[in-house]
This record gives structure tokens, sequence and C-alpha cells, in this order.
């Protein structure tokens, strides 16, 4: 296989816009539990960060009758890279189209997976201001740690679920220069999963079958504590307070991650990652290929099994998304 030249034109995932039918209750549970703040409120939407995310958000929680996902925001490493990748896409015929900005950014390249998940790309983005009596005396943090719930830090990846995860990981190494660390390939030629990425983490976003055939869905969005004993400490509180636990904390044998899920008061799924798993510096990294001989571990490398809801509910649920399909 001839080794293909990356694309170092993305350079995070910026942030996520999450659907909710009960605006307050998902922001009460990113801010009172995660620890997470509101930086802005406008419309129907809220715009929350962690305390370690440096742009002034990193999830925009707006209000819908039904969760999901509203889009993804990508940061381009230059303003060239952003007007290059916007080409790449429009060639695709998957592009929307330019924005002049958002809240927390500036002009912006829109666009679809070919499964429909919204997403979009930008250079230009607002730092986040800390207040006068949140300053840490860290420099290289934006704010010092909350003292309410158990701070969540950043924002971590976001894992999609498409009717067909070829075609959506192909568009997003092809389009956008993300980089397959491992997948899920079942009966020698359905691919079940794909993990990807554009940094040395194993991922930014995830893509999952859906076996509903369902288009566009929401599977999850992860946040990153870096310690896994806060899996623990956050579980505690969870288990008081009615949040339900749907797996964990266990470990992936997939990206080796210490994890916990859980179900935000909207519906939608929210993953605490205890830890990062593993980094890839190796720029031939070739893609590492779970089939039915290995999957097992490469679900739960150890800890309890995830249960059956996890690989079939997505945001919107079933109904909902049946419905709108059939309209
Ligand atoms: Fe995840």
């Amino acid at each position: 296989m001839t080794y293909k030249e990356p694309i170092h034109d993305v350079a995070q995932l910026a942030h996520v816009e999450m659907y909710s039918p009960d605006v307050d209750a998902t922001v009460g549970f990113f801010r009172d539990l995660l620890g997470m703040s509101v930086t802005a409120r406008e419309g129907n939407s809220v715009h929350m960060r962690a305390y370690e995310d440096f742009y002034a958000r990193s999830l925009t929680i707006t209000y819908r009758d039904k969760p999901g996902l509203g889009h993804m925001g990508w940061r381009s490493f230059s303003p060239q890279a952003l007007e290059r990748r916007a080409k790449a896409i429009e060639a695709t015929g998957l592009g929307k189209g330019w924005i002049e900005g958002d809240f927390g950014h500036g002009r912006a390249y829109v666009f679809q997976t070919p499964d429909g998940h919204m997403n979009r790309i930008f250079w230009d983005v607002e730092y986040f201001q800390c207040a006068e009596e949140d300053l840490s005396c860290l420099i290289n943090r934006p704010q010092r740690r909350p003292l309410h719930g158990v701070p969540v830090r950043r924002l971590d990846h976001v894992n999609i679920m498409a009717s067909d995860v070829s075609a959506t990981r192909g568009f997003y190494e092809d389009a956008l220069g993300f980089r397959t660390r491992e997948n899920i390939i079942l009966g020698g030629e359905v691919e079940a999963g794909a993990w990807m990425s554009v940094s040395p983490q194993v991922h930014e976003i995830a893509c999952m079958l859906d076996r509903s055939g369902s288009k566009g869905r929401f599977h999850h969005v992860a946040f990153w504590y870096g310690a896994p004993q806060h899996l623990s400490d956050i579980g505690d509180v969870f288990a008081e307070r009615g949040i339900k636990v749907e797996a964990g904390p266990g470990k992936h044998g997939i990206s080796q991650a210490l994890f916990m899920y859980v179900y935000e008061p909207g519906g939608n799924r929210v993953e605490l990652f205890g830890d990062s798993g593993y980094l890839i510096h190796d720029p031939a990294w070739k893609t590492r290929t779970w089939t039915e001989e290995n999957l097992d571990r490469g679900i739960i490398f150890y800890g309890s099994p995830v249960p059956q809801e996890f690989f079939l509910y997505g945001t919107p649920d079933l109904p909902t998304a049946a419905a709108a399909a059939a309209e």
C-alpha cells in the first residue's frame, strides 16, 4: 500500500451543539454535576465550557422537542487550511456554504456527512475571558478549577451513528484529513465502527453502525477528566441524584480509555473519560481492525459488559427518527 501524504488542515474538535427538550435540566446536569459553566445565552441556546476549554464555548445546548446532535464545530489549522478544506468539501457535493459567524467563532463553512450529520469548520475563534475572581494562578489554565460538581476538564470527542460507516469514514478521511486509527469489520465486509483523529488522540470522532438504518443520529459526546478516580467520584454523585449510568466505569480495548456512559436529563448519552487511553505518534500508523474473533475485548477490556441498548439507542430515539424519515 502506498503511503498517503497526511492532510494537516483540521486542528481539533472545538465545540458540539446538542439538542434537548429540557434545556434547563440539561444545562443543570453539565453545570451542577460536571462543573461546567455557562458563558452565554441567546435565543433557544445556552453556550457552555469546561474549565480547561480555552474557547468561549465547547458545548451548546439548544431547545428542540427531541434530543440529538445539532452540529460539530471543527477548528482549522490556519485561514488557508480553512479555504482548502472548504474547497475539498464542496467538491464532494456535501457543502452547504459559508456563514459569517456564530457565537464563539467567525466565518465558517457548513457541511454535512453523507448521513446528514451537520458540521462546520472555522479559523477565527473567541477565547474565553475569565472573570477576575475565577482566574487561576496557573498561566496555562484559562480558569481556576470550579468548586461545584466533579468538574470535567475539557471536551474530548463525539460519536455519531451512521447507516453507512464506510461512507462517513471515507468522507472524514478524504475531505478533512482524518486518519482512521481503529475500526470494526464484521463478516469480513461490514464496517461496524471507525475511530478517527487529526491529532495523536485515537479519536476526535467515532462512527458506529446504526443497525436501524436510520440516518444522522447521535451516539454521545465525551468530556475528559484525565484522572480515573473522578469516574468513581462522579458515579456516587450520579447514583444519589437519579442520573442513569448506562455502563462503566470500565476500560475499552478500542482506544484503551477508561469510560463511563450516562444519560443527561434531555435524553442524550454522555461519556466521561477517565483518561485518554494511548496516543499515536507514528505517522505511518496502520488502522487496527477488530473482528468477531477479538471484538469482545475491543468493546470491554475489563469491567461489566455494556447493555444491548448501547448499540441501539441514539438520539433522536427511533420512533422519532422513523417518523422524520417517513415525512
Ligand atoms: Fe466515546
